[in-house]
């Protein structure tokens, strides 16, 4: 398949990518996890890289979710390792591809080290505009709705805000992903087809695309079926296919 297929007219504006498979490459390696994830660092650089060509303005992936951190002590500080060497060592190649970085999630829980790394990331990267890589980190969609639930409330207990006051709009307004346009288009890899609890809001319409490989093996064409696949289905949001035929 050559880039020739894609309409370059018809380009989700926000891709989400559950990254999956890390373990599972590994241990098809007969390697430990943390390999898996070391090698997965290469997929997000091609998907970071095809997102750009195709000019895709947003690409949330989701880095290491609130569950994750029930996982054993030594992965879960390893990934976060792996996160800070990552962002220092990326951040000249995010500039020079004018790309933006920015983080989701509960930020605070995770280790100072990380944080700094992402703040400084961040920070440096603030004025780019060609497309903004948002890391979910410590997310959960349960965990962020709760956090806009209780804003609202407070909202309201103030008297800053009616109960009428409460739309579609102020409940996207009060999420960690407040002022990003909702993704049109989903990827899990691995075959795994679960939302594991990430950004179910946004998702409202989405169309979800599963790939079978292994987030390690994922690569530039592997996106691009993605982009590919989401062209050629109808996108509909609940009307009549005759209702959405503009020619
Ligand atoms: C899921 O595979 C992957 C993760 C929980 C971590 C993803 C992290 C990276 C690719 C590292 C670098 C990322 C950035 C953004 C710098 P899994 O471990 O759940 O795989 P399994 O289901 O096969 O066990």
């Amino acid at each position: 398949m050559t880039q020739m297929d894609i309409d370059l007219e018809n380009i989700p504006e926000h891709v989400a990518v559950i990254m999956d498979g890390n373990g599972r490459w590994a241990k098809d390696q007969g390697q430990v996890r943390i390999y898996g994830h070391m090698n997965g660092v290469e997929s997000v650089r091609e998907a970071l890289k095809a997102a750009t060509e195709l000019g895709v303005k947003y690409l949330t992936l989701y880095a290491f979710s609130t569950e994750n951190w029930n996982r054993p002590k030594e992965e879960v500080e390893a990934l976060m390792n792996l996160l800070v060497d990552t962002i220092l060592n990326e951040v000249n190649d995010l500039n020079d591809n004018s790309v933006r970085l920015m983080a989701i999630g509960d930020l605070e829980s995770l280790p100072e080290q990380c944080q700094l790394a992402l703040k400084e990331g961040i920070e440096q990267t603030s004025k780019n505009d060609r497309i903004t890589l948002i890391l979910a980190l410590s997310y959960s969609a349960r965990w962020e709705l709760v956090a806009g639930m209780k804003k609202i409330a407070q909202a309201v207990k103030e008297g800053r805000m009616e109960p009428e006051d409460i739309t579609a709009e102020s409940i996207s307004s009060s999420l960690s992903t407040a002022g990003i346009p909702d993704p049109e288009l989903l990827i899990r890899t691995s075959g795994e087809q679960r939302i594991s609890n990430f950004l179910l809001w946004q998702i409202a319409y989405a169309e979800l695309y599963f790939s079978p490989v292994n987030w390690p093996d994922f690569r530039k064409e592997n996106f691009r079926e993605a982009i590919l696949e989401y062209q050629n289905r109808e996108r509909r949001f609940g009307k009549v296919s005759e209702q959405i035929k503009t020619h």
